[in-house]
């Protein structure tokens, strides 16, 4: 397994472009199941999630090509199998988008019910209420999910918590249903609207996206389309705090500046200077070290999960005291023990951790647990005194396109060698 090299104490500068939205990309791969004639995907990111996700179709018989610009061709009208293995699912859970499509439009799936995950326990109730109250019949065997269903029904459906993957599931189940299906207390991610969108130009009926209320009318088929992938919003995130831990000065290009508002905000709050255009972002830290920002996460347009990690590793050298609350999942803080064997001063108490920063982080071997707090360890070692190692990144390689190139290109020392 490889690992990350990281020397500390580099400024970052200069321009990178970021990649395709992996979240995006993850419903609209498993959504290309609904389309009678071949679907083309642009701007997917070069991840190990979706090779994974692209294995998955393609072992259910699913003829995917790529093309010399990365685009991704899917054609499902070879499918012969409508099956899911758990040995895919644990390794990605949002192997599970692949329900409501199969049920959809086959009338049939099996799929794995994903584990226990790093950043808490993760269920998928919710996913097969929605199926259930549409018509589906489900039940749970050997670990599987087997779900038939005739025509699934448009139904009224309100969602106990607001989860993601729950309401691309259910959206994207109720494109092809009989009738109309109105989804409330909705997920807003701009992740969710891209997939809405892309379901659009397949010829779905969906109203609301980026709303709490979907209203989706079923038609009897989807067909092709060719599609852009958002940037992500999170890689972007997740550069920007780097270059602010450095005293950096980047510009990120091909980035949607209107999809980090949250993020901005607390990025300013810190000290950076931040300008932007529809599509690029500048942050300027000529120097300084950040001020400790304190935040909760919270579904969209609230702060963002995935950027807690790294937050907690800016306010672990930033000036001052932050306090973080994770309120999304109930066991998102396995950077903590890691940032802490650097020099951290953290105290978690329940979901809350409390962060004083200290003037100067120290290496030290670290490991890897999960795809943010991994981004949040590297993050920590571009500032730390030494020469940092990040072991298990397979975990950012999940996530992050050549996060060690990106970097590089800023300036960083960063390598991966073989462990
Ligand atoms: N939840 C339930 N029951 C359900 C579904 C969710 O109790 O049936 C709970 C979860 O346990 C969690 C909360 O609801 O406490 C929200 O979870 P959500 O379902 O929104 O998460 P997800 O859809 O599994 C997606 C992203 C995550 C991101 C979260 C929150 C994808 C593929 N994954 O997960 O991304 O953290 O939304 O924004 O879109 C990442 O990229 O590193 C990542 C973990």
């Amino acid at each position: 397994m490889d690992k990350l090299i990281i020397q500390g104490g580099a400024r970052l500068q200069g321009e990178i472009r970021i990649s395709g939205a992996k979240n995006a990309a993850l419903p609209i791969l498993a959504a290309t199941l609904l389309a009678t004639s071949p679907v083309t995907v642009c701007n997917m990111p070069h991840l190990h999630d979706i090779t994974t996700t692209m294995e998955l179709l393609g072992r259910m018989g699913l003829e995917l090509t790529v093309d010399e610009k990365m685009n991704v061709h899917v054609d499902s009208s070879t499918i012969r199998e409508f099956f899911a293995p758990y040995e895919l699912v644990r390794t990605m859970r949002a192997s599970i988008l692949v329900l409501g499509p199969l049920l959809a439009r086959f009338g049939r799936a099996d799929v794995s019910l994903p584990g226990g995950c790093a950043i808490g326990s993760r269920p998928v109730n919710l996913h097969l209420q929605g199926l259930a109250a549409m018509g589906a019949d489900l039940s749970v065997d050997g670990g599987y999910i087997r779900a038939t269903a005739k025509r699934l029904k448009g139904v009224d459906l309100w969602m106990d918590l607001v989860t993601v993957t729950g309401t691309e599931n259910l959206m994207m189940a109720a494109t092809l249903a009989d009738g109309v299906t109105v989804i409330r207390n909705a997920a807003r991610e701009p992740e969710v609207v891209d997939l809405a969108n892309c379901l659009i130009s397949m010829g779905a009926r969906i109203e609301g996206a980026g709303t709490d209320t979907l209203r989706i009318e079923g038609v009897d088929e989807l067909h092709g389309t060719t599609y852009e992938i958002l940037p992500d919003r999170i890689e972007t995130g997740t550069y920007l705090v780097a270059a602010a831990m450095t005293g950096g000065n980047v510009k990120l290009k091909n980035t949607r500046p209107a999809l980090l508002e949250a993020v901005l905000s607390k990025l300013t709050e810190a000290g950076a200077q931040i300008t932007s255009g529809d599509s690029w972002i500048e942050l300027k830290m000529d120097g300084r070290r950040p001020r400790a920002v304190s935040l909760h996460t919270s579904p969209y347009p609230g702060f963002p999960t995935d950027m807690q990690a790294q937050f907690t590793a800016l306010n672990a050298m930033a000036e001052g005291t932050g306090v973080i609350t994770e309120s999304v999942f109930e066991n998102r803080f396995m950077h903590v023990l890691e940032l802490q064997r650097m020099g951290a001063q953290i105290k978690v108490e329940g979901n809350t951790a409390i962060i004083t920063g200290v003037p100067q982080l120290k290496s030290a071997p670290l490991m890897a647990t999960d795809l943010r707090a991994s981004a949040s360890l590297v993050l920590a070692g571009l500032v730390a005194e030494g020469a940092t190692e990040v072991e298990r990144i397979y975990h950012i390689d999940r996530g992050y396109e050549t996060i060690e190139e990106k970097l590089s290109n800023l300036g960083a020392q960063i390598r991966r060698v073989p462990a």
